[in-house]
C-alpha cells in the first residue's frame, strides 16, 4: 500500500512537471492522453493495478486514484482556458506609442444630397411638403397623363429608356404631380425630388442618370404671379437677393403658359463673351415652370373652372455644377474623396 502512495505520488509531480512545459494547445492535449487516455493511459494502468492490491486496501487506493484523475482534469482543463483567454490581453499590452496614429474615415454626405437638402429647406419654409414616386413609370403618368399624346413629336425631346413598351423608367419628376392629384384633393403645394434617367452618352453635361426637382401647386385662384413670387424667392435664396432673374416663354405639353426661368451667369456676370459657363450670353437657364395645363387637371378629375396651379422643374445636380462650378457631371459620381469631401466643411 505503501508503495501505491508513492507511485501516486510519483505521478502527480511528473504530471505537474509536464503541465508547466505544455505551451500550447497541441502539447496539453498530450499531457492529457499520457493520463487520461483511456487504452493506455497512467490513470488507467493505475486502476487495473488496483485488482493486484489486497482487496482490504482497495477502496481507500482507488479514492487516490481518483483524487488524481480529478486533479489531472481540473489542472488542464484550466490550462486550456488560460491559452485561449489571455491572447488580445496580451495584444494591447503591446500597443507601440511610437507608432503613428490609425487615421478613421468618417463617412459624409453626398455634395448632390447637400445641394438637395439645401434646395428642400427653402420649399419647405414656405410650406411645401416633400412627395415621392416610382423611378419605373408607366407610360401614363410619364407622359399621357401629363397631356403627351401617343406618338406626339413632344416625346422626342425626353430620350426615353423603355422597359416594355408600356413600362419606362422616368425621364423626369413630372408623373409625380399626377399620382399626387390622384392621391389628394386641393390644396396641394408640393416638391419631388428624385432620381430620373435618360438615354444619354456620358460627357461632360450629361448622364443617364441624374436628378431633379418638381414642384406643384395647386389651389383656388392661383395666378402666374404666385409662380414668378416663389421661384424668385428660391432663387435668390439659393444664390444670392440681388441675383438677376428673367422669365422666356417656353412651351412643355403640361403647362399652359410655359416659361423657362435664367439667372445671371454668376461666373461672368455677363462680362466675358468666351464663358464657358453661360457661352458668353450671361445667362444660365436653370428650370421650366408654367401654369398648369387645363387638360392635366382634368386628366386628374380637378375642376380647372375652381382651380388652377403652378409647376416647376429643375435639374439638382447640373444646378449645383453651376452653384460650384463643377466642370464635369460625372465627377459626383466617381466617388473620388477628394472630391466629394470638399462639400462637407461646413
Ligand atoms: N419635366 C420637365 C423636364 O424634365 C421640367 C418641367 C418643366 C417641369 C415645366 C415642370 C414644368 O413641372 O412645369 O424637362
Amino acid at each position: 500500500m505503501k508503495d501505491f502512495k508513492a507511485k501516486i505520488e510519483e505521478h502527480k509531480e511528473r504530471f505537474e512537471k509536464a503541465l508547466t512545459r505544455a505551451i500550447d494547445e497541441k502539447s496539453l492535449q498530450e499531457v492529457r492522453n499520457t493520463y487520461m487516455s483511456r487504452k493506455r493511459g497512467a490513470l488507467k494502468l493505475l486502476f487495473e493495478e488496483l485488482k493486484t492490491l489486497k482487496p482490504e486496501d482497495r477502496a481507500e487506493a482507488g479514492q487516490m486514484i481518483n483524487k488524481l484523475k480529478m486533479h489531472v482534469q481540473k489542472k488542464i482543463e484550466s490550462s486550456l482556458k488560460k491559452l485561449t483567454v489571455p491572447k488580445p490581453l496580451a495584444r494591447e499590452r503591446r500597443i507601440d506609442l511610437t507608432l503613428p496614429g490609425q487615421k478613421e474615415y468618417w463617412g459624409a454626405q453626398h455634395p448632390v444630397s447637400l445641394f438637395q437638402q439645401e434646395m428642400e429647406n427653402i420649399f419647405i419654409a414656405m410650406g411645401f411638403s416633400i412627395e415621392e414616386g416610382p423611378e419605373i413609370e408607366t407610360d401614363y403618368y410619364n407622359f399621357e397623363a401629363l397631356n403627351f399624346p401617343p406618338y406626339h413629336p413632344a416625346r422626342d425631346d425626353w430620350d426615353t429608356l423603355y422597359i416594355t413598351d408600356d413600362l419606362l423608367l422616368r425621364t423626369h419628376t413630372s408623373p409625380v404631380q399626377i399620382r399626387a392629384m390622384e392621391k389628394r384633393k386641393p390644396p396641394i403645394r408640393i416638391i419631388v425630388p428624385g432620381k430620373v434617367y435618360r438615354r444619354e452618352t456620358p460627357d461632360p453635361t450629361h448622364l443617364p442618370m441624374f436628378y431633379q426637382l418638381e414642384g406643384l401647386v395647386v389651389d383656388k385662384g392661383i395666378t402666374f404671379a404666385h409662380l414668378k413670387g416663389t421661384l424668385e424667392h428660391f432663387l435668390k435664396t439659393l444664390f444670392y437677393e440681388k441675383i438677376k432673374i428673367r422669365f422666356r416663354p417656353s412651351f412643355f405639353p403640361f403647362t399652359e403658359p410655359s416659361a423657362e426661368v435664367d439667372i445671371e451667369c454668376i461666373v461672368c456676370g455677363g462680362k466675358d463673351e468666351e464663358c464657358r459657363v453661360c457661352d458668353g450670353s450671361g445667362w444660365k437657364e436653370i428650370l421650366g415652370s408654367g401654369m398648369v395645363d387645363p387638360q392635366v387637371l382634368k386628366n386628374v378629375n380637378v375642376d380647372p373652372e375652381e382651380y388652377a396651379g403652378f409647376a416647376f422643374g429643375m435639374g439638382i445636380d447640373r444646378t449645383a455644377m453651376f452653384a460650384y462650378q463643377i466642370p464635369d457631371i460625372r465627377y459626383f459620381y466617381e466617388n473620388d474623396l477628394r472630391f466629394t469631401r470638399q462639400f462637407n466643411l461646413k
